[in-house]
């Protein structure tokens, strides 16, 4: 079969189009791609199907494991697929890895460095057991990050753009120097001692669960990440879709009982907004995927994310 590869502008990608077996993948297309230019290698590739003029929605993309013969839609003989290069990629773990590096480095450098002086507080610091204990959290939180991103979550996606490291590690390295400088602050005023073992037990318990939903997560997959999404069961998982992100966000509340700064109320908002997202999409696509239809289980009937409330 011939297979016509153009841009999204319609410009030919590969010059008078590629020539497969019947029995060709998506992915041995990929391949001939990445041979013929020599620069898009196939996780670098989206390959979708043309939209017909006048059609609302998304192109459908194709799946490297699928046959191409199952994208033709009648014509068996020649089929057009859309390029789009997705930029220079990386691998998941690569990317979760630097974006954890950041507040794993930063935040202690606040804690043991004489930087303060640069912002013109030249006295003697006094350091606060509150201080002491948040930093020794702060950087078990992640800590366990890392671990996890290597040894327990079994990641869908291999890659992802270069781009998201840069935004990313902006992201988690801005938000960790800015929580450091407060918490770490010559000025800082501790809450009481009471209300600091309430926030850090608290938290403490949140990040055990947490670790507890990612390894059910983890045993949802098997060992190359293979599996697909499945119906996630057992522990908070009975009651919310997403009770990762609502043990990572209680455990941030727990880091902001106990140590009381604005900053980290401001990042605590910021990631349960971002994650409630997450879980939006995450919900919807498990009741799409399990609707109980022709012998699909029914997703039953769970909070989002942040019981009562969503
Ligand atoms: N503070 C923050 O701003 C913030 C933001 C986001 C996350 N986090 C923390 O980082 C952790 C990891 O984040 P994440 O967004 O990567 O988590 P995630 O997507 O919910 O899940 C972690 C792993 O489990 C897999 N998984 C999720 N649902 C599954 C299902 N139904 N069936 C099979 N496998 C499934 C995921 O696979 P896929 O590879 O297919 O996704 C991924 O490998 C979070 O749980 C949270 O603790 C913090």
């Amino acid at each position: 079969m011939r297979v016509t590869v153009v841009s999204r502008s319609g410009r030919e990608v590969i010059k008078g189009g590629v020539e497969l077996g019947d029995s060709a993948t998506v992915g041995d297309l990929q391949e001939v791609i990445y041979a013929r230019t020599k620069k898009y290698y196939p996780s670098r590739q989206r390959l979708t199907l043309p939209v017909q003029p006048g059609s609302i929605g998304r192109p459908v993309i194709l799946s490297s494991k699928k046959a191409l013969r199952g994208y033709c839609d009648g014509n068996e003989d020649n089929l057009t697929v859309v390029f789009k290069d997705l930029g220079i990629q990386v691998s998941y773990r690569i990317l979760f890895f630097w974006e954890y590096l950041g507040p794993l480095i930063i935040y202690p450098a606040f804690y043991y460095l004489p930087l303060y002086k640069y912002f013109g507080y030249e006295g003697e610091r006094v350091i606060h057991p509150a201080q002491t204990y948040a930093m020794y959290y702060w950087c078990f939180h992640y800590f366990k990050r890392i671990m996890e991103t290597f040894f327990i979550h079994r990641f869908s996606h291999a890659t992802s753009p270069l781009s998201n490291v840069f935004r990313n590690c902006a992201y988690y390295w801005t938000f960790g120097a800015y929580i450091a400088y407060y918490v770490n602050h010559p000025l800082y005023t501790p809450v009481s001692d009471l209300q600091m073992k309430i926030g850090f037990a608290f938290g403490i318990v949140c990040q055990v669960a947490n670790f507890y939903c990612h390894k059910l997560l983890r045993n949802l997959r098997g060992p190359e990440g293979s599996g697909g999404y499945q119906i996630p069961r057992g522990f908070l998982f009975n009651i919310v879709t997403c009770a990762n992100y609502t043990t990572e966000i209680y455990q941030w509340v727990g880091f902001n009982i106990a140590t009381q700064t604005v900053a980290g109320y401001v990042f605590n908002i910021v990631a349960a907004g971002i994650m409630t997202d997450w879980a939006l999409g995450k919900h919807r696509r498990l009741k799409k995927l399990f609707d109980g239809k022709d012998g699909r289980p029914k997703y039953p009937r769970r909070w989002v994310i942040l019981p009562p409330f969503l």
